[in-house]
């Protein structure tokens, strides 16, 4: 998409699509002001958009669709909990959860890093954070698995199909973690269901979207960044580099984030008739911000279609800005540190074995489906 995303930037920075009846926003100034600016651009989609969550009332009432004052309520009673400074104290359990994804393909020379690693290891994670028992975490990953399938084949039958699937999922997930909330109602323990459902602020739909919303928010999107940091590190050979330390590991994955940022865009609605590049969008009307044209527009970045690991400052937004602000940024990147950690540390090589392909190419999502590689173990 990155060079349709440049002529856009050039051509038509802020466009309506006729056929998706939708605005269209490509420079980084304009995608800024829309995610900052929730007076006039919405979130809070539900009466706009046909959503897919008519019968699904947990869905509906969670922060990533709510605005102030009610986006405050619903994300106060957490926010501590994904501070760095809390997510830092994780880390000796994450580190314990990637090697035994490691240790499972210990004696391998293939692997695919996504099914086998940058996958599971981020559902796992949040399985752990909300205090899913270890028995149910399969089926824990299945639900995870309905809810980021995509439909086999571009039909209407196929959409149709994995749209089903995608509810029973929801509907099942919500009732396990109703069941689980119910439990934990007078519990006393660290996990984020107790957390949920021990709060006075939170209806009890909420408790379940809030849950919910974990899942579909922080999974494939930190898969993503890790399956795009072992490609890019390959692509642009500094594979060695970040794993010796000659170049920083956490400043490449702010790189990766910017050059292919695993969520490519996010929607809002306008509330009102709103100027944005000498365009007028209308109240009521639905717009798409791509950050991932942002995080390429050459106003902000220096040779922005060049992936420099080094690069700084970087003022990416691939967390998106303002009070949606990504909830689970210090976690994604500490899950991402942990990972690339503890492959490049495992293997002296590792090495997609084909030209990656496939790109999981929805607009919204950026990342592999799957990424072959050639792998030697460290002595
Ligand atoms: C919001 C990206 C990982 C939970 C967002 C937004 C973006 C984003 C762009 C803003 C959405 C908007 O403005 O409408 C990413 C990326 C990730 C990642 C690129 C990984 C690399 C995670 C993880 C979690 C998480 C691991 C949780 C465990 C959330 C939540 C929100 C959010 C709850 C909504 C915040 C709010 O509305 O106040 N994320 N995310 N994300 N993210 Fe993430």
């Amino acid at each position: 998409p990155f060079d349709w995303y440049a002529r856009m930037r050039r051509e038509s920075p802020v466009r309506y699509d006729e056929s998706r009846k939708m605005w269209d926003v490509f420079r980084y100034e304009d995608v800024d002001r829309v995610l900052s600016d929730y007076d006039a651009f919405s979130s809070d989609m539900r009466d706009a958009e046909a959503v897919s969550f008519d019968d699904d009332q947990a869905m509906r009432r969670t922060m990533i669709n709510a605005e102030p004052p009610e986006h405050d309520r619903l994300r106060r009673f957490v926010d501590e909990r994904f501070r760095p400074g809390t997510i830092r104290e994780l880390q000796p359990r994450l580190e314990a959860f990637a090697a035994e994804f490691l240790d499972a393909v210990e004696d391998a020379d293939r692997i695919d890093l996504v099914g086998d690693f940058a996958y599971p290891f981020p559902v796992t994670v949040i399985a752990e954070l909300l205090g899913i028992p270890a028995d149910r975490r399969d089926q824990f990953k299945s639900w995870s698995d309905a809810l980021v399938a995509s439909p086999t084949e571009e039909t209407t039958a196929a959409m149709e199909k994995n749209e089903r699937q995608r509810q029973r999922a929801r509907r099942e997930m919500a009732e396990y973690f109703g069941d689980l909330l119910d439990e934990r109602a007078d519990g006393d323990g660290d996990d984020l269901i107790t957390l949920a459902a021990t709060s006075d602020d939170l209806e009890r739909d909420e408790k379940v979207g809030f849950c919910i919303l974990l899942l579909i928010a922080g999974n494939i999107t930190t898969t993503n960044l890790i399956t795009n940091a072992v490609w890019c590190f390959d692509e642009h050979d500094v594979t060695d580099a970040v794993r010796t330390g000659e170049i920083d590991r956490k400043q490449a994955i702010e790189e990766v984030l910017r050059y292919r940022s695993p969520a490519q865009s996010i929607r809002r609605v306008a509330t009102r008739d709103v100027e944005l590049g000498g365009e007028t969008i209308e109240a009521g009307e639905l717009v798409t911000a791509w950050i991932g044209s942002a995080n390429r527009d050459p106003d902000v970045f220096d040779a922005p279609e060049e992936f420099r690991p080094e690069r700084s400052p970087n003022r990416h937004i691939a967390f998106g800005k303002g009070i949606h602000y990504c909830l689970g940024a210090p976690l994604a990147r500490v899950e991402a540190d942990i990972a690339l950690d503890a492959l490049l540390d495992r293997f002296d090589t590792i090495e997609p074995t084909d030209e990656p392909k496939s790109p999981l190419s929805t607009q919204l999502l950026h990342g592999l489906e799957a990424l072959p590689c050639r792998v030697e173990r460290a002595e």
